[in-house]
């Protein structure tokens, strides 16, 4: 679905603007051309499309801030975008404007191996960082299925999680201290390169997960930790799916944490399969799986861990298990499931939601997602971090026509927020609300709790210039 921005409450860009941009930027870093639109017009939410008019590439802080006072003082809207592989919408232009693209900040300034920290730009991608540090023996675990091609900046902007989240914690966990253009062009860091803080308010946390629209991330200082050396990995068959979720939180209660717990139900393991050169063994009665690794140094102590596991999952009523016993199966697994989005995506279109629950909620929100989705006439695909609690519902058009798409699925996708909530949880656990789920922010908020996030975003964001039409359900 291409979209053409919506009428502009802001002055034109005309030439003397461009003439501006490119004084800062220099000009072959201000792009106009057709492709250069259409590239960012698009994340990976949905279908979404909406045209940019320029796009400007810099390379340094002061370079965004320049054109940030550029866009205060014209009043065109500014939309920052990392790699593009959003699942909200959050880099999404959907006021037209300048997108500042931040693909140029791309260095890893320094590994520091005394103080187990990292200095980096924004514009690196996950998996080229964590392979920096794994070289040292470090370790930066958030690890979200776009790893090969997300942009860190964009990770701390939706405070990405992934599967290792379970056992290490979101990016949030991991960010020290970052530098950051205000919408004003004031360049501020917004805390200190230390472990501990306790001093004022925690401006860091308060950026990280703010979607692009409190300031630009121009520089990360990074906490690491040991590498860990060993890992087992086993998958888990089961006839029930919800067995599989109930099992979920059992496991933890042996005093075991794995490092990763993903569930994956069969379409999704369907669709895999038929989109990427993998095999996972799926016998016919088999309806879900569960992924799950430990990791640490002692093989023999993981070995014991996996015993116990196992013992708690036949209680569960799970089939064979199979353990990966190869790198490359290991490889295989992990590459199925961070196929997942992407392989139901290929399937039909669809809508993606985040729900997150305390994990023994589990097995009542998947029995809800299903209830719901009968209701209302749609079929979802479930897959997801289990260990965390947080399900990612793919709801599928298929034959589902475009009148009963557009009226009755985003009553069902209410319903399941409104049980998420109800179960303790909330609408998104790590893709953020962006453009996609604005409208359903009085489910977890009521107007005090948005009264208090929108006075926030006046504070930094007085003309409403950064990253516009985002998270606020009347933004
Ligand atoms: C995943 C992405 C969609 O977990 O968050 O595969
Ligand atoms: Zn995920």
């Amino acid at each position: 679905m291409s979209r053409k921005a919506p009428e502009k409450a802001y002055p034109a860009l005309i030439d003397a603007h461009l003439e501006e941009l490119r004084a800062i930027v220099g000009r072959e870093f201000v792009l106009t051309d057709e492709d250069a639109l259409h590239n960012h017009s698009h994340d990976y939410t949905e279908d979404l499309r909406f045209l940019p008019q320029v796009v400007v590439r810099p390379d340094t802080a002061e370079q965004v801030a320049a054109i940030l006072r550029f866009c205060n003082r014209t009043g065109i809207p500014a939309t920052p975008r990392g790699a593009g592989t959003g699942l909200s919408g959050g880099a999404l232009p959907v006021l037209g404007g300048v997108v500042i693209a931040m693909d140029r900040f791309n260095r890893i300034l320094s590994i520091d191996e005394r103080n187990l920290q990292a200095t980096v730009e924004p514009g690196v991608i996950n998996q080229v960082f964590q392979d920096a540090v794994m070289e040292k023996g470090l370790f930066y675990p958030p690890d979200p299925a776009s790893r090969g091609s997300c942009f860190l900046g964009g990770n701390l902007a939706e405070c990405a999680g992934g599967p290792k989240a379970v056992k290490y914690g979101v990016t949030k966990d991991y960010v020290l201290n970052c530098q950051v253009v205000l919408p004003s062009g004031e360049i501020i860091w917004t805390g200190a390169n230390v472990l501990k803080n306790s001093t004022g308010y925690n401006l860091t946390q308060l950026l990280i997960g703010s979607e692009g629209t409190l300031g630009i991330i121009t520089r990360i200082v990074f906490r690491l930790v040991p590498l860990p050396k060993e890992n087992l990995l086993m998958l888990v068959p089961f006839r029930s799916a919800e067995k599989a979720c109930e099992a979920v939180s059992a496991i933890f209660r042996t005093g075991i944490t794995p490092s990763a717990l993903e569930f994956m139900e069969r379409d999704c393991i369907e669709y895999v399969m038929r989109f990427v050169d993998v095999k996972v063994p799926l016998k016919d009665d088999i309806n879900a799986h569960l992924l799950i690794e430990v990791d640490g140094n002692d093989r023999d102590v993981l070995f014991k861990e996996c015993e116990r596991i196992s013992e708690v999952l036949y209680e569960f009523e799970c089939d064979e298990i199979l353990f990966a016993d190869t790198t490359q199966q290991k490889a295989d697994l992990w590459k199925a499931r961070r196929s997942a989005g992407e392989a139901v995506k290929s399937h039909s279109i669809y809508k993606e939601e985040d729900t997150v629950v305390p994990r023994a909620e589990l097995p009542r929100l998947l029995k809800g997602v299903k209830a719901i989705g009968a209701k209302y006439g749609f079929r979802s695909v479930c897959y997801g971090h289990a260990g965390d609690g947080n399900l990612h519902v793919n709801i599928i058009k298929e034959e589902m026509s475009d009148e009963a798409w557009q009226r009755e699925v985003p009553k069902g996708i209410r319903e399941i927020f409104e049980l998420c909530v109800s179960l303790g949880g909330t609408i998104s656990g790590e893709h953020g609300i962006g453009y996609v789920q604005k409208q359903y922010m009085d489910i977890p908020f009521d107007p005090v709790q948005l009264e208090l996030m929108k006075g926030i975003k006046r504070l930094f964001d007085p003309n409403g210039i950064l990253n516009p039409g985002k998270i606020f359900p009347d933004a």
